[in-house]
């Protein structure tokens, strides 16, 4: 049963002031709490107080102190109903739950003996009887009472205000939050942490304590991560104006945890793979994740906790706005390019995938049965993709002028995404009413352009088409508002020419607005004939076709003054020269290389550029599940054929190229995550793995010599996973074998290991993901464990996962059986490659959808898995 957005009505009742007392307790936890309620002026005397709470055992319950007869209320499944109440009073109410038994890891739960919650977007309904929806927001007091010696560490939002002993070994510390706030910003830890301190000073002095707690063994492992905190914290202030909020801020690092991190206020949790970090376990992508993601849940403490959601339908108001922040910061700190094409490259593959399957939806969904659902690629990144396309549109002048407003103006409330966009049209003084259609509607637009140049008249004519293609619920589209940001090349100069439109010239750079479902540019005194860069620094999140040349995307990869669009003039080109080579495949005809593609990848090599991070993106091929996303139907047979003869050819063409760029990019420096070593590490790797196509006695010789140096995680893992890639088990299973016994005390690099491992091309892996499922490593209730094995193999793994004897499915769809009881979120969230049936032949679509209906067929299935697999099958 869905809930509408167009039902929204403010709280009867509001709560005021929340005081929690927890009795800590692994299996049988007392919660007393006392809420100040108030009745909404609107509402008559008679509406009844209905509160939230699953699984909940009331245990007593009074108003202003008179403890309630049976009959003046009653307890549902999903709540509670008081009816008849007064205009403003205290409600006090005591449940026990059972935290050990919480395995869905929402509420309050444990995790290696420690006590820990989740309460966004609706775990606290999970600890106490509350409205348990965003727009209510109050100031919380909470007491906790645990074991001294197995809880000696109590924390909770805010500031610690009292602490003491009590008899049989407990002792209690209590903690005052004095910023009202929902539900789902409470948080509480309680037990045998450690932690590193810090402090950081405010840009109007204040001095504010920073703690990293952590289980003992983990302490050597969060210095990057609070060098990340204090590097957010001043950004915060320089690009937004925004000064932390109270003395102190903290961060929790848990083993558990469905997703990876939490803004909770003052108390930030994270999942231990999200802030862990130390040279020898994690690599430099895990480095530069957890800067993003610890500086993303900093963002929050304005965009999201000062300001808030009304409602759930308003999730990207918070998480769109904080990704967009977070992207900035990163780019700000490393190379603005790099980090544009990651998260480019990702958003094409895996939004894209989304907003073309059977759970696309709106960055503004108008209805849902389970939020936890929700919590989306279109949601986050499409949401941060809006939020820049909007940053662009009014300049980043009046952006920062719409932010400050935005903030000045709803500072402790909850509000919409209607009141975010209206600051920015205020402060730009720009109509932004067409704009508003891009959180409506969902579907990834496509813009079909072509143009023509008239030599005589010395003109450019462009001409843009944009069409949404339909999507479930959703037939009939609207055009948007599309920011195409483009540059004429030159074909002579190898420039970018001036442009002059409708007789103003607008410099050599600049934006179009593509308005109507058809619209004709003309560009006058374009001095020789162009060649259109398109689309720069991927300016709105559509796909854009136009009838490039090879010749084009060649001379734009050689010389396109906007460094995304020469990678992806690259990428263009390459999946030309796939197409042909998987049509090639499919037809059982001998495959051909594109002379062009090693031509420019040869070019690339001998050019001089001097942003090694972005040469080494130039350097990488499309992914598999990229160039998947580009076929109208999906053979994963053909794209890994065509994708290995491309790696092979170019890897044989080049190979004293690469032997060379392999010499040239060693490092003697002792490591660190640092920008310069990171981009020399990624582009010695990406030779190293061309090498390993081909798998040469240099390249295999390099890559066992690199994992025995045993220097940092980033080589070795790299190493072995060209080892274990390839078809050398002599060589690949003792390497393999010593890194599992090194590491098997590291959960997070155990994780490593398995993903390692499942992602191996070769048909043996299936065997291979059976068995480690029975490793004592693995466990179904870690939702890293799960990622790690059975999310990486259906993800990362297309030709394994698609195995024509349904064997992957099978895999999967047992797998998310057994975790619907267990953890439906994570379970909801694994199902999801088997609801892309679709893209397949129909041989596989038949079995993924048998698969489906076997999970469908479940009794007690969870809101989330019943949401996606109802929809994937209708
Ligand atoms: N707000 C968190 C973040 O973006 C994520 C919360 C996830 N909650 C959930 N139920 N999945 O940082
Ligand atoms: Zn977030």
């Amino acid at each position: 049963q869905p809930i509408y957005l167009s039902d929204y009505r403010p709280p009867a009742y509001r709560v005021t002031r929340t005081e929690l007392t927890f009795d800590l307790d692994p299996s049988a936890t007392r919660v007393k709490a006392r809420l100040h309620l108030e009745r909404h002026p609107d509402r008559e005397a008679e509406s009844p107080l209905e509160l939230d709470g699953e699984q909940l055992a009331l245990k007593a319950i009074a108003i202003d102190g008179q403890p309630l007869a049976p009959g003046e209320y009653e307890v549902g499944e999903a709540g509670l109903v008081v009816h008849r109440v007064p205009a403003a009073f205290l409600l006090d109410t005591e449940v026990e739950i059972a935290p050990d038994a919480n395995t869905a890891l929402s509420g309050l739960y444990r995790s290696s003996g420690m006590f820990c919650t989740q309460c966004e977007a609706e775990g606290f309904r999970r600890i106490t009887f509350y409205p348990d929806r965003p727009d209510v927001m109050a100031t919380f007091s909470t007491t906790l009472i645990g074991r001294a010696e197995q809880e000696p560490v109590l924390l909770s939002n805010g500031n610690p205000v009292e602490r003491g002993e009590l008899p049989d070994g407990r002792h209690f510390v209590t903690w005052e939050d004095p910023h009202p706030k929902p539900s789902y910003l409470f948080a509480l830890v309680a037990g045998d942490l450690k932690n590193v301190e810090d402090s950081f000073t405010t840009m109007s002095g204040r001095d504010v304590t920073l703690q990293i707690w952590v289980e003992e063994e983990n302490l050597d492992k969060t210095e990057h991560a609070m060098a990340s905190l204090k590097r957010a914290m001043r950004w915060d202030e320089e690009a937004y104006g925004r000064e932390y909020d109270l003395d102190r801020f903290m961060i929790v690092a848990v083993n558990d945890f469905n997703m990876g991190a939490m803004e909770n206020k003052g108390l930030n949790i994270f999942n231990s793979a999200a802030v862990l970090t130390h040279p020898q376990t994690a690599t430099d992508a895990a480095f530069q994740r957890v800067e993003g993601i610890v500086a993303h849940e900093y963002f929050h403490n304005w965009s999201g906790n000062r300001v808030t959601c009304r409602d759930w339908f308003q999730l990207s108001l918070k998480e769109g706005f904080t990704v967009f922040r977070d992207q900035c910061f990163t780019a700000d700190i490393n190379s603005a390019p790099v980090k544009r094409i990651e998260d480019v490259s990702f958003f094409r593959t895996a939004q894209f995938a989304e907003d073309a399957g059977p759970t696309a939806h709106p960055v503004r969904p108008d209805h849902y049965i389970e939020i936890g659902n929700f919590y989306t690629l279109t949601i986050y990144e499409k949401g941060a993709e809006i939020v820049r396309m909007l940053s662009n549109l009014v300049g980043q002048e009046a952006f920062r002028r719409g932010s400050d407003l935005y903030f000045a103006r709803f500072d402790g409330q909850a509000v919409t995404i209607e009141d975010f966009v209206d600051c920015m049209a205020e402060a730009s003084g720009q109509d932004l009413s067409q704009f508003m259609r891009w959180y409506a509607q969902a579907g990834t637009p496509e813009i079909d352009a072509h143009g023509e140049y008239d030599y005589a008249n010395a003109e450019y004519r462009l001409i843009l088409r944009q069409r949404t293609p339909a999507t479930p619920g959703q037939p009939d589209k609207q055009p948007l508002h599309i920011p195409v940001r483009l540059g004429l090349v030159g074909t002579k100069s190898g420039r970018d020419l001036p442009l002059t439109l409708e007789g103003e010239s607008l410099g050599s750079d600049t934006v179009i607005h593509l308005r109507e479902e058809e619209q004709e540019f003309l560009f006058t005194d374009v001095s020789e004939a162009p060649v259109p860069s398109l689309l720069r620094g991927f300016s709105a999140p559509v796909k854009l076709h136009f009838p490039f040349s090879r010749e084009d995307l060649a001379f734009l990869q050689a010389h396109d003054s906007d460094g995304f669009n020469r990678w992806d003039a690259g990428q263009r080109l390459a999946l030309l020269a796939l197409d042909d080579l998987i049509a090639a495949h499919r037809n059982g005809v001998e495959k051909v290389m594109d002379a062009r593609v090693v031509e420019a990848f040869r070019a690339l090599l001998a050019a001089d550029i001097d942003d090694k991070a972005v040469l080494a993106q130039m350097l990488t091929l499309p992914s598999e599940a990229y160039i998947a996303e580009q076929q109208p139907l999906v053979d994963v047979d053909a794209i890994h054929a065509a994708r290995t003869f491309v790696k092979q050819s170019l890897a044989l063409a080049l190979r004293d190229d690469f032997l060379r760029l392999y010499e040239e990019n060693r490092l003697d420096a002792p490591y660190a995550p640092e920008p310069e070593q990171i981009a020399a590490r990624s582009l010695k790797n990406v030779a190293l793995s061309y090498l390993m196509a081909i798998e040469d006695e240099t390249g295999l010789e390099l890559a066992r010599a690199q994992f025995e140096a045993d220097d940092n995680m980033t080589d070795v893992r790299h190493a072995l996973t060209l080892m274990v890639h390839g078809s050398r088990g002599d060589i690949a299973d003792p390497a393999l074998k010593v890194f599992g016994e090194k590491w098997a005390h590291d959960p997070l690099v155990m994780d490593q290991w398995f993903a390692i491992q499942v992602t191996r091309p070769q048909p043996d892996v299936l065997d291979r993901v059976a068995f480690l499922m029975e490793h004592p490593a693995f466990s179904l209730k870690n939702p890293n464990k799960v990622r790690a094995l059975i999310g990486t193999f259906a993800n990362q793994n297309p030709v394994n996962f698609h195995r024509i004897d349904g064997s992957g499915y099978r895999l999967l769809a047992d797998t998310v059986i057994e975790l619907n009881r267990l953890n439906p979120e994570i379970a909801a969230r694994l199902v999801t490659p088997l609801t892309r049936w679709a893209r397949f032949d129909e041989t596989r679509q038949e079995l993924m959808k048998a698969e489906l209906e076997r999970i469908r067929a479940e009794e007690d299935l969870s809101p989330n898995v019943y949401e996606v697999v109802e929809k994937a099958l209708a």
